[in-house]
C-alpha cells in the first residue's frame, strides 16, 4: 500500500503530528503540505491520510479546498482523517466541510487533542481564545493536550490492514 499524508496547519501542532505518524507507517508514503499539492499525484496512491486542526468550529480552509478540488478522487481511497483541536469529541460542524462523497470513505477518524501558544497568536486570535476561556473557565495559556495514545491508535489502525 502507498499512502499519501496531506496536511494543513496554522501553528506546527498538526504538522507535528503528521509526520510524527509517517515515522511509524509500515508502508511506503509521502508527506504534503496540502497548499502545495498538485491533483494528479493522488493516482499514486491507495490510502490518503488528512490532517487538519479545527478552527473556529471548522477544518483548516486549505484542507476543505482540497477535499473539494479533489473529491472525486479521493473518493477511490480509503481515508483515514486526524485533527487537532480542544474539543474533547469531532464536533459536528466539521463533519459537514467534508464532501459526501468522502465522508463514506473514511475508515478511521481520531481528535488527537490540540496544542495553544497565546505568543504565537493574532490579537483577534487571542481575543476568541479569551473569550472561550472564560466560557469554560480554563487557562488555555501554553495548554497542550495532543495525545501520543491517540497517535498510536491511529497509526495501528492503518498498520493493520
Ligand atoms: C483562534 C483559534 C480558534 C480555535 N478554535 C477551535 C475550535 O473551534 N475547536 C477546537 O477543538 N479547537 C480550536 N482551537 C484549537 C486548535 O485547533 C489547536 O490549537 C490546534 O492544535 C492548532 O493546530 P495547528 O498548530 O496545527 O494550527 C482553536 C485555536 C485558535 C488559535
Amino acid at each position: 500500500m502507498n499512502v499519501l499524508i496531506a496536511y494543513a496547519s496554522y501553528y506546527g501542532s498538526t504538522e507535528r503530528c503528521a509526520y510524527k505518524i509517517k515515522e511509524r507507517l509500515r508502508y511506503l508514503s509521502s508527506i504534503v503540505n496540502v497548499s502545495y499539492f498538485s491533483a494528479d499525484r493522488l493516482q499514486d496512491y491507495d490510502a490518503v491520510i488528512i490532517g487538519s486542526p479545527i478552527h473556529i468550529g471548522r477544518i483548516h480552509r486549505a484542507v476543505r479546498k482540497f477535499l473539494e478540488s479533489n473529491k472525486t478522487a479521493l473518493a477511490e481511497k480509503d481515508i483515514y482523517l486526524f485533527l487537532c483541536g480542544l474539543d474533547t469529541d469531532i464536533p459536528e460542524s466539521v463533519m459537514k466541510d467534508i464532501p459526501d462523497e468522502i465522508k463514506n470513505k473514511i475508515v478511521f477518524k481520531s481528535l488527537l487533542g490540540g496544542e495553544i501558544v497565546k505568543d504565537n497568536l493574532s490579537g483577534f486570535e487571542k481575543m476568541g481564545i479569551e473569550t472561550m476561556e472564560k466560557k469554560m473557565k480554563t487557562d488555555f495559556s501554553n495548554l497542550k493536550t495532543i495525545d501520543d495514545n491517540k497517535i498510536e491508535e491511529f497509526i495501528g489502525k492503518i498498520n493493520e490492514v
